[in-house]
């Protein structure tokens, strides 16, 4: 009987193929990291072939373990979200690089939209606001910018999309173009709710609408391999934009329940049920999910850099040889002897929205050393979260309890130091890969294989361990005191 599900976890960094069982257990895993290419300051840019190749071949490596294609009953794919491709719909060939999430080239764009005075309207129908981060400038920017695409636009052969619109595009072997609503919600040209892109967006913002993808559900029968790829069809059964993904892996499927995952970026979504958000707070409205044409929103609170900063302490420092040293740095010492970073390596996201602002480390002494940066890069997540948690509290969204997921939430001081300073429960599954099971979860409900979602997260969702607080009032005011003031200097 065929009963796994293939998930295709297209992160900023690595590519992934994931073969689960219908209970949730990881059978097996191939993992590929991504070139990061970064032409200019600011820029940064995937190759789309290196993408879909390096995930063929994670595909490949794993699904001769679940007994041939036959056997696997859906493939969910959930990916980076915002970062554009553009490829030529004959050619089925990317135009151009991929322009990543993380890219900040298209601050003028922004910043003329918003001196035009497009944001209250662009913020009121979308949830978004007029930051490059958001995939609708890039494609502007591409179109301006590379011959290429400009030339495939007037020869109507132009496709854009997102990862997993790209990845579905290859899979399907050219004949399906579709991107997911939660995935389609982070462009800058869907109304949160319209069931597809709004000319209206597309015209202010210069996107040809016939280049884009068709938006669908996020579960159900999507789009088919074709058979020449793995033998036999696969069929697309779940399609999600990664923080969704982890969202829905985390079970939040109650409004006001709400996720934080620590990856490149640190991205919070707490769920809003059917009401479409609004933020007086600079959050971002977006949608969780669409299912059977039904939508779920989410108030979402996107922070650019948590799991970066370590890398970056790690690659281009020196610091720590592995991510994971930074935990026993962390513990080495009472506190960070006053040393505080503000992690704005690509600007302040969510609540700051500051695409200039660059990276900032302060109180250093000749007796800070490596376990005080360490600690201190560590301390960050817990001040970014709290500026976080003051804004989705500003919204009518206070947070309960928080549950952490992403690479770093495996770290026990770092999770403990969330509990401290927020000063509530914060909960972390034993099965840290959240995104890559709620893009399974949504694959198997899509597949049939469980009656929905919420059945789907009974059986393949494991156990948890909480984090409760326990810091003095006056160590986390200081922290606090020291993170304002550090980022009044950005
Ligand atoms: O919005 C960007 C986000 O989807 C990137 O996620 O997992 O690469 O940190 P990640």
């Amino acid at each position: 009987m065929s009963d796994y599900i293939l998930v295709l976890d297209e992160g900023t960094t690595s590519t992934r193929a994931m073969l689960f069982a219908s209970d949730g257990v990881l059978v097996a895993s191939a993992q590929a990291e991504l070139t990061q290419h970064y032409p200019q300051g600011g820029w940064v840019e995937h190759d789309a072939g290196e993408i879909w190749l390096k995930t063929l071949a994670c595909a490949n490596e794993v699904i001769p373990k679940a007994g041939g294609a036959a056997m696997i009953a859906g493939m969910g794919i959930t990916n980076q979200r915002e970062t554009v491709v553009a490829w030529d719909k004959v050619t089925g060939e990317p135009l151009t690089r991929a322009i990543v999430w993380q890219d900040r080239r298209t601050e003028p764009l922004c910043d003329a939209l918003r001196g035009a005075g497009h944001e209250p309207d662009i913020q009121s129908k979308t949830g978004l606001l007029l930051d490059p981060y958001f995939s609708g400038t890039k494609m502007r920017w591409m179109l301006d910018n590379v011959p290429s695409v400009r030339a495939a636009a007037n020869a109507r052969t132009l496709a854009f999309g997102t990862v997993e619109s790209w990845l579905t595009f290859k899979l399907s072997g050219g004949a399906t173009h579709i991107t997911d609503a939660s995935n389609a919600s982070r462009t800058l040209l869907m109304g949160l709710g319209d069931p597809g892109f709004d000319e209206g967006l597309c015209d202010l913002l210069g996107v040809p609408m016939d280049a884009l993808p068709r938006v669908v559900d996020m579960s159900g029968e999507l789009a088919h391999t074709a058979r020449s790829l793995f033998g036999c069809e696969i069929p697309i059964t779940g399609l999600a934009g990664d923080q969704q993904s982890a969202t829905i892996g985390q079970a939040c499927f109650a409004p006001g329940e709400t996720k934080a995952t620590f990856g490149t970026g640190a991205f919070v979504l707490t769920n809003q049920g059917s009401v479409i958000p609004k933020s007086d707070n600079r959050l971002l409205g977006t949608v969780l999910m669409q299912i059977g044409g039904k939508r779920t929103y989410a108030i979402e609170g996107s922070v650019f850099v948590a799991g970066s900063l370590v890398q970056w302490l790690r690659d281009s420092l020196g610091i720590v040889g592995a991510a994971s040293e930074t935990e026993a740095l962390a513990r080495s010492i009472p506190n960070s002897g006053g040393v505080t970073i503000v992690p704005a390596l690509s600007g302040l996201g969510a609540p700051h929205w500051k695409p200039q602002a660059r990276a900032v480390l302060t109180g250093l002494s000749f007796s800070s050393g490596k376990a005080e940066i360490a600690r201190a890069a560590l301390e960050a997540m817990a001040h970014q979260t709290y500026d976080l948690a003051q804004a989705f509290a500003g919204d009518g969204a206070r947070w309960q309890t928080l549950r952490i997921d992403g690479g770093m939430a495996a770290n026990d001081w770092m999770a403990q130091d969330l509990a401290d300073m927020l000063g509530i429960t914060v909960e972390r599954p034993d099965f840290i890969e959240t995104t890559a099971l709620g893009a399974a979860m949504l694959a198997a409900a899509g597949a049939g294989l469980h009656s929905d979602l919420g059945t789907a997260g009974k059986a393949m969702r494991g156990g948890q361990s909480a984090f409760e607080p326990a810091m003095e009032e006056a160590v986390r005011e200081e922290r606090l005191t020291r993170w304002r003031r550090a980022l009044e200097a950005v």
